[in-house]
């Protein structure tokens, strides 16, 4: 029993291929026909077509991430990639732009979410459009898998769970620290505090934590208050990105301080900035959270379209640097 999107494709590559004949037959050479699967670009002139519910504009991962997807979905692959990014992060442009590519039938819809809720309905009518929907970084709270096809992330819980594990290490009789935080709500967020929050030692005493909204200028601002509120007796930061973690040396060094020395700064994401700023000690530990997942996702679509049973949750390897050395190692090879 075909599914309405596998009907629309078998039906798209049909008549692709009887085009293709009469041009063959018109000029004498073999017709390409090809049936293969979604996204192989092998000649059937049939590219898969996807829409990219993207954030846009954000920071220097969301930058490398949403280029990594458009180049892994390109033409050459097979596949039509229609991108659109949010209007300033808003969540109801990014609704009317997944709406809109249900009602012009795409293929597949790839979705980087600006907010965790408010995503059931236009799902449930992906669903009933049988139009397979791939999560990509962001999850949806309360998370429901029956209302989309995977979920492709790093994992959140066991990246900030790491620095924790750093932190315990670092700090054997506990320290004060700050959490500079994500837009609130946000999986991402909320999975950052999850894993660090079940790690952490009981010494540690949380001083603060507050969202910086993934922001370098948000973060100084925000973490300038927090130490002149206490004296400047902070001596951790975690951070949950690289550019909040940036901020928050900005501020040290404004108090007369020294990050690294003074107040050690975690931060997640592993942008070259951040190991930069490794490598020359101002932040102390960066745990990636790899961005560069377009394959995968590329992968996943593919079954999906073929049918194939596809895992819910798919985890992206990630990596941590603790050191300016391994910073100053891996630098050269950074990809983003
Ligand atoms: O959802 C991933 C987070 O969003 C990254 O850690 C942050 O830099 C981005 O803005």
């Amino acid at each position: 029993m075909f599914t309405t999107a596998q009907v629309r494709r078998i039906a798209a590559v049909a008549v692709a291929g009887a085009m293709a004949i009469s041009l063959a037959a018109c000029s004498g050479g073999s017709g390409s026909g090809s049936t293969d699967s979604a996204g192989s670009g092998s000649g059937d002139g049939e590219l898969t077509t996807v829409g990219f519910v993207a954030v846009g504009p954000e920071g220097g991962w969301r930058t490398a991430n949403e280029q990594n997807i458009q180049d892994s979905f390109s033409k050459e692959n097979g596949f039509d990639l229609k991108y659109a990014p949010a209007t300033n992060g808003d969540q109801n442009s990014q609704i009317t732009a997944f709406t809109s590519f249900i009602d012009e039938g795409v293929d597949a819809i790839i979705l980087s979410a600006t907010e965790a809720t408010g995503w059931d309905s236009v799902l449930k009518r992906a669903q009933e459009a049988e139009i397979p929907v791939v999560l990509l970084d962001r999850g949806i709270e309360p998370n429901d898998p029956s209302l989309y096809t995977s979920h492709i992330a790093p994992d959140n819980v066991g990246i900030s769970a790491s620095a924790a594990e750093w932190a315990n290490a670092q700090f054997p009789s506990g320290a004060k620290y700050v959490v500079l935080e994500g837009p609130p709500g946000l999986s991402v967020v909320n999975d950052r505090n999850k894993g660090w929050d079940s790690t952490i030692d009981a010494n540690f005493t949380k001083l603060e934590s507050q969202s910086a909204n993934w922001s370098t200028e948000d973060a100084k601002s925000v973490f300038e208050t927090i130490l002149k509120a206490n004296n400047n007796d902070v001596q951790l930061v975690f951070a949950q990105n690289d550019e909040m973690g940036l901020g928050a040396a900005l501020a040290v060094e404004e108090a007369g301080l020294k990050p690294g020395t003074d107040v050690k700064i975690i931060t997640i994401d592993g942008t070259k900035a951040a190991l930069e700023a490794l490598a020359a000690g101002r932040l102390s530990f960066v745990a990636e959270y790899n961005p560069l997942f377009g394959d995968t996702a590329i992968g996943v679509v593919k079954d999906a379209l073929d049918g194939k049973t596809v895992e819910s949750d798919i985890v992206v390897p990630s990596v941590t640097f603790d050191s300016p050395a391994a910073a100053t190692e891996a630098l050269p090879t950074r990809k983003y």
